[in-house]
């Protein structure tokens, strides 16, 4: 088998990872993959039987009794969540989701079941994989490596208009709360915590739009991969 390349992008949420991840991996035709999906997905299954994020033996008890599956929609790259083989894809986007993935996300037992979920992708494709512990953890030798931020504003006003276009109806000042909520988690947790890799190029998207973005990244990538 030959050698596959990954492109890591990490950074704090809100920052336009997915979406720069997405667009980057269709110029370059590598596979996208969204490891926050698979957080979701755990989180969501707790919360359906509900167990909190915060339980530790309650998520000792079941963290056999659930299947994940990271599947690939052939036709346009899309990447689809199942949950013992239902799609939940769209179930995982909710702001109360988004709060429970990142307090299950601290329990060492779910981030070591996910550790060779999401390196077995790797293994498979080319990747654009984004999260918060791409270049750190899951993928150490990752060939390019970017930590993408905005400032906290920024990014909740983007995180409010994308709520607002699905009709949510939360406050500005809610999302904004609960994104630096999200990213205090994130980045104190005891194991795999967001921070940028020593070898992670900073690429702050507050001043940027999505264009200058994936083109500041596919500089970069061009120089380390001639992609
Ligand atoms: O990227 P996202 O907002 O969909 O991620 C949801 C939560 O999942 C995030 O708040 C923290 C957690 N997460 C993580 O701990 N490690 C990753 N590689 C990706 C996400």
């Amino acid at each position: 088998m030959g050698k596959y390349y990954s492109i890591a992008i990490d950074g704090p949420a809100g920052a336009g990872k997915s979406t720069i991840a997405k667009r980057l991996a269709g110029e370059l035709g590598f596979q996208y993959v969204d490891t926050g999906a698979i957080y979701r997905t755990v989180g969501y299954f707790y919360d359906l039987v509900g167990i909190g994020p915060k339980d530790a033996d309650g998520i000792h008890r079941l963290i056999n009794e659930f299947v994940i599956e990271v599947v690939y929609d052939q036709a346009d790259g899309s990447q689809h969540m199942l949950l013992n083989e239902l799609d939940v894809t769209e179930d995982i986007r909710t702001p109360e989701i988004s709060q429970i993935a990142s307090q299950i996300a601290a329990n060492p037992e779910v981030r070591e079941l996910l550790l060779d979920m999401q390196r077995d992708v790797a293994k498979k494709y080319n990747v654009v994989m984004d999260g918060r512990d791409i270049g750190t953890v899951v993928l150490p030798k990752a060939d390019v490596k970017i930590f993408l931020t905005a400032s906290a504003e920024v990014r909740a006003r983007r995180r409010y208009e994308e709520l607002q276009r699905k009709g949510a109806k939360d406050s500005y000042e809610k999302v904004l709360k609960d994104l630096e909520q999200r990213d205090y988690q994130d980045s104190h947790r005891a194991v795999a915590p967001l921070k940028r890799a020593k070898d992670a190029v900073l690429v702050d998207s507050s001043q940027l739009d999505i264009d200058g973005v994936v083109a500041a990244i596919r500089r970069i990538a061009a120089e380390k991969l001639g992609v």
